[in-house]
C-alpha cells in the first residue's frame, strides 16, 4: 500500500473495474491510476466509452471497484460497509451529472431542490432556507428561487445542480459531462463557476468531459483511454500571460505509471514507423525509440 502524502486527497492505484452482462466480462478500467491533491481542479477528457463515467462513480462510491486501491481523504473505497458508504456519499461528495433533468425535481422549486439534501442530512429548518438562498446566490441564481426546473434555461439548471450537489459542503465535487447538453458559450459560463468554486470554496472538482476544449480551461487535464490514463496536459502560465498579454499555453505529458509503462501517441507511432517492438535507448537526458530492425 503507498503513503498518502499530506496533500494528497485522491489515490487511486491499479484500479479495476470489470462489468459482468450474462456470459460477458467488460473491463471498463484496466489499472487506472490517478492522485488528486486537496482543493485541485481537474478535468477527465477521454472518448466515449474510455472509462470516465465508471471512473466517477466509483469515485462517487455508487460503484465498487473490482480491484485495487482507491482512496479519498480517510475512506478507504475498497473496504468499506454499507452504512460507511451512504455517510460517504453523503459527507464527502456532490454529484453532477450530465443530464440536467437528472439533477433535479421537476416539482420542486429551485431553492427547494437545493433544500432537499440538506433535509436528508439532518440540517435543522432554519439553517436551510437561508444557506439555499446563499447557494442560489453563489451560483447567480438569487433571482431564480422560487422557479421551477421547466421555467429556466439548461445552463441555469445546472448551475442549480452545481447549488444541489454542494448542499451539505462536500469536500469533493464530481461532474459527469456537466456542460454535455449545453452550448458552448453557456458550457463555458457552467466551467468558469466551477474553477471559481474551487477558488472560493476550496472544495476539490473532478470534471469529466469529452470535450479537449476544456481541457484548456482547468490546471490540469488527465486523459483516459481504454480505462487508463494515459496523457497529462498541464496549463503553463506563460511570460506574456504574467505581463497581461496574450493566452495560456499548454503542455502535454505522458504519464509514466508505477511500473513504467508509457502509452506513445499513435501519430507519434505512425510518423516514426514503429512497429510492435522498439528498441529504447537513453542517451543524455533524452530517450530515444527506435523501430526493431528485426
Ligand atoms: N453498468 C454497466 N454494465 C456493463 N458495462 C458497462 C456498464 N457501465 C459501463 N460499461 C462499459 O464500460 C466501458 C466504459 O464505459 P463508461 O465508463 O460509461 O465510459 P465513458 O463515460 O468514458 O463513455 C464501456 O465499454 C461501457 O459499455
Ligand atoms: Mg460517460
Amino acid at each position: 500500500m503507498q503513503s498518502v502524502q499530506a496533500s494528497q486527497y485522491i489515490l487511486c492505484s491499479d484500479v479495476f473495474k470489470i462489468y459482468k452482462v450474462a456470459d460477458l466480462e467488460v473491463v471498463a478500467l484496466r489499472g487506472l491510476d490517478l492522485e488528486v491533491d486537496r482543493g485541485e481542479i481537474i478535468a477527465i477528457v477521454g472518448a466515449s466509452g474510455s472509462g470516465k463515467s465508471t471512473l466517477l462513480n466509483v469515485l462517487a462510491g455508487y460503484d465498487a471497484p473490482s480491484a485495487g486501491t482507491v482512496r479519498v481523504g480517510q475512506y478507504d473505497l475498497l473496504n468499506m460497509t454499507g452504512t460507511e458508504i451512504v455517510e460517504y456519499r453523503r459527507r464527502e461528495v456532490g454529484f453532477i451529472w450530465q443530464q440536467t433533468s437528472r439533477n433535479l425535481f421537476s416539482y420542486l422549486t429551485a431553492i427547494e431542490n437545493v433544500e432537499l439534501p440538506m433535509i436528508l442530512a439532518g440540517i435543522p429548518s432554519a439553517e436551510r432556507g437561508p444557506r439555499a438562498a446563499g447557494l442560489l446566490k453563489l451560483v447567480g441564481l438569487d433571482h431564480r428561487l422560487k422557479h421551477r426546473p421547466e421555467t429556466l434555461s439548461g445552463g441555469e439548471q445546472q448551475r442549480v445542480a452545481i447549488a444541489v450537489a454542494l448542499a451539505n459542503r462536500p469536500p469533493l465535487l464530481l461532474a459527469d459531462e456537466p456542460t454535455g447538453e449545453l452550448d458552448d458559450v453557456t458550457g463555458a459560463e457552467v466551467l468558469d463557476l466551477l474553477n471559481r468554486i474551487n477558488q472560493e470554496l476550496g472544495t476539490t472538482i473532478v470534471v469529466v468531459t469529452h470535450d479537449p476544449a476544456i481541457a484548456a480551461s482547468v490546471e490540469r487535464a488527465v486523459a483516459i483511454r481504454d480505462g487508463k490514463t494515459s496523457t497529462e496536459i498541464r496549463r503553463v502560465v506563460s511570460y506574456e500571460r504574467r505581463i497581461g498579454g496574450k493566452a495560456d499555453r499548454t503542455r502535454e505529458f505522458q504519464i509514466v505509471d508505477p511500473s513504467g509503462r508509457v502509452q506513445v501517441p499513435r501519430h507519434v507511432i505512425e510518423a516514426a514507423g514503429l512497429g510492435e517492438r522498439v528498441i529504447v535507448e537513453a542517451s543524455g537526458g533524452t530517450v530515444i525509440l527506435r523501430p526493431s530492425e528485426e
